[in-house]
C-alpha cells in the first residue's frame, strides 16, 4: 500500500506551551489533527475554567485562518481544587478532562497533587459528571528506579484509586510498559490509555547510542525493547482502549542540550506520519484509523471527525530545526528521512 486515506485524526495528549511559541508550533498539529487535548502544565498551571477559556482563546488566535482546529482544554488538578470547579468546567463546554500530575513527576508538576486523598471530593464530582481523569502514571519516590516508576504507580496508586472510584473515567497517559498494557487490557471499559509515537519507535538504547542524546529524553523515560513490543502490539491490536496521544512536548534547544536538560520530545511536525511508519512496519496500516481517529472520540463521547487526510508512502526529510519564539526547536528525527508524508 503506498497511499492511505483516513478520517482526520485527533491528538489526545498535546503540549503547546504559550505566548509567541504558539504560532510557530500550532500549525503543525492543526494540519494533521482536527482536535487535541491540551495539557495544562503552564507556569502557572491552568487550574480554573476561566484560565482555560483564556488559554483556549490564545491557542485559537494562533491557528492559521484556513485551518479548522479545535483545542480541547483540561484543568490541572491540585491539592486544593474545589469540587465545584468540575461543574464550572463541565458547564463551560470547553473543558474535557482534568490532568493529574503527581507533584514533582515531570516538567512543571511542582503544583501537582501531593496526596490523592486530598482530591477525593473533586474525583467524586468527576465520577458523577463523567469528566475523565488523565493520569501521569509515575511515582515520584526517588528510591524507586526511574525505569520502574510506571509499574509501581499502577500497583500502589492506580489500583487503590480505582477501588475507591470504580466508575471514574481514566486515561493512563503515554503508557510505556507491558505492565501498563496488561493492566489497561484487563481493566473495565472506563479505563483507556494513550500511546506516543516515540515510545512506539524507540527503546531506551536510543538515549545512549554513541553518546548521551538529550533529544530522546522524555518522561516517562524510554524503556526496554520488550516494552516497546508490547506497546506496538497494543496500538496495532484494534483494541479501542488504546488510542493516539503524541505527548509532543517542545522545549528550546538551549533547555535540552545542557547539563540538566528538560524532559520532552517534539513530534507534532510529523506525528501521524511517524505513527503510519510504525503501523506499516508492523503490517497493520488497516488498524491506524481506529487508533488515530475512532477510539479517542468513542472514549470521550465526541463525534468522529468528518474531514479526511491522505498519507503517501513517499520519503521526506525532516527539517533540522524550527523556530520556537525567539529560540530554536529540534524536532524528533531532525535531518532524518521518514517513509510517509502528509499530502
Ligand atoms: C512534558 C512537558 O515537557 O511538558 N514532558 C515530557 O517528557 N513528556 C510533561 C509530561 O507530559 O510529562
Ligand atoms: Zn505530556
Amino acid at each position: 500500500m503506498d497511499s492511505l486515506t483516513i478520517i482526520k485524526p485527533d491528538d489526545w495528549h498535546l503540549h503547546v506551551r504559550d505566548g509567541d511559541a504558539l504560532k510557530d508550533i500550532i500549525p503543525h498539529t492543526a494540519k494533521r489533527f482536527a482536535r487535541a487535548i491540551i495539557m495544562p502544565n503552564l507556569k502557572p498551571p491552568v487550574t480554573t475554567t476561566e484560565q482555560a477559556q483564556a488559554y483556549r482563546q490564545r491557542i485559537v488566535d494562533a491557528v492559521p485562518n484556513d485551518i479548522h482546529f479545535q483545542p480541547l482544554m483540561t484543568l490541572y488538578l491540585t491539592d486544593n481544587m474545589p469540587a465545584d470547579e468540575i461543574n464550572r468546567a463541565k458547564d463551560s463546554g470547553i473543558v474535557f478532562a482534568v490532568k493529574y500530575y503527581p507533584a514533582g513527576a515531570t516538567t512543571n508538576s511542582d503544583a501537582g497533587v501531593t496526596d490523592l486523598k486530598k482530591t477525593y471530593a473533586v474525583l467524586e464530582r468527576m465520577q458523577q459528571l463523567e469528566m475523565p481523569l488523565l493520569i501521569h502514571g509515575e511515582v515520584t519516590d526517588p528510591n524507586i528506579d526511574v525505569f520502574d516508576r510506571e509499574a509501581v504507580f499502577i500497583d500502589t496508586i492506580l489500583k487503590p484509586l480505582l477501588k475507591d472510584f470504580p466508575n471514574l473515567k481514566v486515561v493512563l497517559e503515554h503508557i510505556t510498559t507491558e505492565q501498563a498494557v496488561d493492566f489497561v487490557m484487563s481493566a473495565p471499559n472506563n479505563i483507556a490509555a494513550t500511546i506516543t509515537p516515540h515510545h512506539l519507535l524507540y527503546n531506551r538504547n536510543q538515549m545512549f547510542q554513541g553518546g548521551i542524546k538529550p533529544h530522546y529524553y522524555c518522561l516517562p523515560i524510554l524503556k526496554r525493547e520488550k516494552h516497546r513490543q508490547a506497546l506496538i502490539k497494543a496500538a496495532t491490536s484494534g483494541n479501542s482502549k488504546f488510542f493516539l496521544g503524541t505527548d509532543s512536548a517542545p522545549h528550546p534547544q538551549s533547555k535540552k542540550e545542557t547539563a540538566c536538560g528538560c524532559a520532552g520530545m517534539y513530534s507534532a511536525h510529523a506525528a501521524i506520519e511517524m505513527y503510519a511508519e510504525v503501523f506499516d512496519e508492523n503490517n497493520a496500516l488497516d488498524k491506524l484509523e481506529g487508533f488515530a481517529s475512532l477510539y479517542g472520540p468513542e472514549f470521550y463521547r465526541l463525534p468522529v471527525n468528518t474531514d479526511k487526510i491522505n498519507l503517501l508512502k513517499q520519503a521526506q526529510t525532516i527539517p533540522a530545526s524550527y523556530q520556537f519564539a525567539n529560540e530554536t526547536l529540534i524536532p524528533l528525527k531532525a535531518g532524518e528521512t521518514i517513509q510517509w508524508k502528509l499530502q
